[in-house]
């Protein structure tokens, strides 16, 4: 399968790594980009031999936000009916772990495209922001909901309504970023890579449950999520590689998890 706005790239048999690809418009996230990035994380979740995927840009963008150039003329006629950015979130029905390696620019749709990842690892050179406020809109891919959870009200506003960018260390200060790597070219990647390849090293089903469960938590009240942790939990007693895990660890070895 060859795609014309992002590169798709196999850095360990577990793991698959998405490039954004669009570096003249520092990878503005247009509709047909979409439909490729969808369709290659759709593949590598239901690919049995991949336990996890990365989703990069370039050096310089992450990627800039919604194609602006595409969206300009639209009319609400247009984007109502068409249900405009309805694509965006097919990325949160995914199974498997998705994280963002960033670095650069992570702005409107691309600093939501990077919230809906599961994880977010910064370059020091991220920079996050919202900055539709300066394009008379607002976020529409997420972004004021999901920063909500993030950062917190206070922060989610100011950069909602000023439009300004922080840098890699502010979103880690903010708990928005696990963490910042170190400086050097690539290296936000090659973190992202090893991550997700330990990622794929676990029980396949054991992650897809502990995913589940930490995205339930936004859907639900406490008493519910807890309810729902703890049945997920009670249902993982069936499985041949809660049996594997547990031997193994009794019996002072490593254990083989045939993700059944
Ligand atoms: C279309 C974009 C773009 C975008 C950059 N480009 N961002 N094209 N949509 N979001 C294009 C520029 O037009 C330019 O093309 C080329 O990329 C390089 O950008 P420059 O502006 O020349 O680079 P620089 O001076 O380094 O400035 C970088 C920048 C700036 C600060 C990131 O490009 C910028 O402010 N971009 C827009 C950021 C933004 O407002 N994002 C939110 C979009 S709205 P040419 O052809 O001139 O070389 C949004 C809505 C989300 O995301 C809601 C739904 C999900």
């Amino acid at each position: 399968q060859s795609y014309e706005y992002i590169l798709v790239s196999r850095p360990d048999p577990s793991v698959v790594l998405v490039t954004l690809n669009r570096p003249k418009s520092l990878n503005a996230l247009s509709s047909p980009l979409f439909k490729e990035l969808n369709q290659a994380l759709e593949e590598a979740d239901k690919d049995v031999s991949v336990g996890a995927m990365v989703l990069t840009g370039s050096d310089r963008a992450f990627a800039a936000g919604a194609d602006i150039k595409e969206m300009k003329d639209k009319q609400f006629s247009d984007v109502y009916k068409n249900d405009f950015l309805v694509d965006w979130t097919r990325i949160r029905q995914l199974h498997k772990p998705l994280i963002a390696a960033v670095s650069g620019y992570a702005l409107g749709g691309g600093c939501e495209l990077a919230l809906m990842c599961d994880i977010i690892l910064a370059s020091p050179t991220a920079k996050f922001g919202q900055p539709e406020i300066n394009l008379g809109v607002i976020p529409g891919g997420g972004g004021s909901q999901r920063l909500i959870h993030a950062i917190g009200k206070s922060r989610t506003m100011e950069l909602v309504l000023t439009g300004r960018n922080i840098t890699a260390q502010e979103a880690a200060a903010w708990g928005m970023v696990s963490r910042v790597v170190g400086e050097g070219e690539g290296e936000v990647v090659k973190e992202a890579v090893s991550m997700a390849k330990e990622i794929a090293s676990k029980s396949q089903i054991a992650v897809q449950a502990g995913k589940e469960v930490v995205n339930a938590a936004y859907e639900m009240s406490l008493s519910e999520g807890l309810r729902f942790e703890r049945r997920i939990f009670h249902s993982l007693f069936a499985t041949n590689d809660q049996k594997e895990g547990m031997a193994a660890f009794a019996e002072k070895r490593k254990p083989n998890f045939t993700h059944s």
